[in-house]
């Protein structure tokens, strides 16, 4: 009995023993499997640590090629930026030849081409030279050429007119014209210069400016010269320039004078108003020797019936014309359609001509002065001459007298 409590005491103990020594084998277990762990661990980190290093160096590598690489990169786009700059340089400076080649070979054609207006000038003037010659024989027929063309206006045949206008470059028409109409014309002037006179020129946008030229400026250098011309005239004095020709018949006479062209106003019809000495307002200086055409156009013939609304040439300043034919005229002045290089003072068809022959001095060294005419006018009288007639201001000392005319001119077109 005792043993076998002994035994039922004793067993437990054995058991506990028993578990222990289970534990104590258990844990050593662990610790040789927590050692292997930790150990597995340790050589892990070794090869991460080691990884982690080859990593880092094939990064390195990896930086270093790339590096490399981009330098050679780098050379190879400055490589290619100088081959291009050198290109650029190359095709500029072929760009550069070509554009001098150009420019040579189109200075040629330039000039061919700035000189076709001249030759189509030419070639006009030509056609006209031709007709004209048709028209206007270059003798004069059935005139006398010894005397002054100094005729009362009803004693004249129309071709004898022509005959006169075309070979002594101007004719007298006495008591060609209503001098109470002149009266009429001289007074309506008078009343628009001072109406001028008076209007300050920043005001001069209220009035019409000249047919020639709608430019303001332009109207009151005209003003000041003392032109007033055809259209501002008709329009603020309700008369017309014109009247002076056409109420006697002029107009009809010359039509009928000229009858290959269709008369037309001019655009340079206008009047003038000259003295001597100190000038005025308004008031132009006599003018030198000129032709019409130098000015206005060399294409047509026109005809100023040169009308003073007042007797002038004795006590006022008159006109002098060069009884010289037209045809002689252009031949005297070197008359030339294409023209000789302008001088700097030329203006307008300066060039045409040599104007340095209108001077008196010259006219007197070519044996012209014979041909000098400045007839008296009374008032009622028109001197008809052409574009192509030299003629200017006659004035003397004595000519005190302001003188006022008007330039009707017509266009035979
Ligand atoms: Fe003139």
């Amino acid at each position: 009995m005792v043993g076998k409590l002994k035994r039922f005491v004793t067993r437990p103990f054995r058991q506990l023993a028993a578990i222990q020594s289970e534990l104590e084998d258990q844990t050593k277990l662990l610790d040789a499997r927590m050692q292997s762990v930790i150990a597995g661990l340790d050589n892990q980190s070794q090869m991460l640590a080691e990884r982690l290093n080859q990593v880092v160096q094939g990064m390195d590598n990896h930086s270093q090629l790339l590096a490399h690489k981009l330098e050679q990169i780098i050379q190879g786009i400055d490589h290619q930026a100088s081959l291009m700059n050198e290109r650029f340089d190359q095709l500029r400076q072929g760009l550069d030849n070509q554009s001098k080649t150009l420019t040579a070979q189109l200075g040629p054609i330039k000039r061919a081409i700035d000189r076709q207006p001249h030759l189509v000038g030419e070639r006009i003037a030509e056609a006209i030279r031709t007709l004209d010659r048709a028209r206007f024989p270059t003798t004069a027929r059935n005139i006398d050429t010894t005397t002054v063309p100094d005729f009362q206006f009803g004693d004249l045949e129309p071709e004898q007119f022509r005959e006169l206008l075309l070979h002594r470059g101007a004719v007298m028409l006495r008591k060609a014209t209503d001098p109470a109409l002149l009266d009429l014309i001289k007074q309506k002037i008078d009343g628009l210069f001072a109406q001028y006179e008076s209007a300050p020129e920043m005001r001069s946008g209220t009035y019409p400016a000249t047919i020639s030229s709608n430019d303001l400026g332009d109207f009151w250098y005209q003003l000041r010269r003392s032109h007033i011309f055809e259209q501002t005239f008709k329009q603020l004095s309700g008369s017309s320039y014109y009247d002076i020709i056409r109420g006697t018949g002029l107009w009809d006479f010359a039509a009928h004078a000229f009858p290959e062209y269709q008369l037309a106003e001019s655009i340079d019809c206008n009047c003038r108003r000259v003295t001597t000495g100190d000038l005025p307002v308004m008031f132009d200086a006599p003018v030198d020797f000129h032709v019409d055409a130098q000015y206005h156009s060399i294409y047509n013939l026109s005809v100023n019936f040169w009308t003073p609304l007042a007797p002038c040439g004795r006590d006022a300043p008159g006109l002098q014309v060069v009884l010289l034919g037209i045809e002689e005229t252009k031949d005297y002045l070197e008359f030339d359609f294409a023209g000789y290089d302008a001088k700097p003072n030329d203006i307008a068809n300066m060039r045409h001509f040599r104007c340095y022959k209108e001077q008196l001095e010259q006219l007197k060294q070519n044996d012209l002065a014979k041909c000098l005419w400045a007839p008296e006018f009374e008032k009622g009288d028109i001197l008809a001459f052409t574009n192509f007639t030299m003629h200017a201001t006659y004035c003397t000392p004595e000519m005190t007298n302001p003188r006022t005319s008007v330039e009707v001119r017509i266009t035979c077109q």
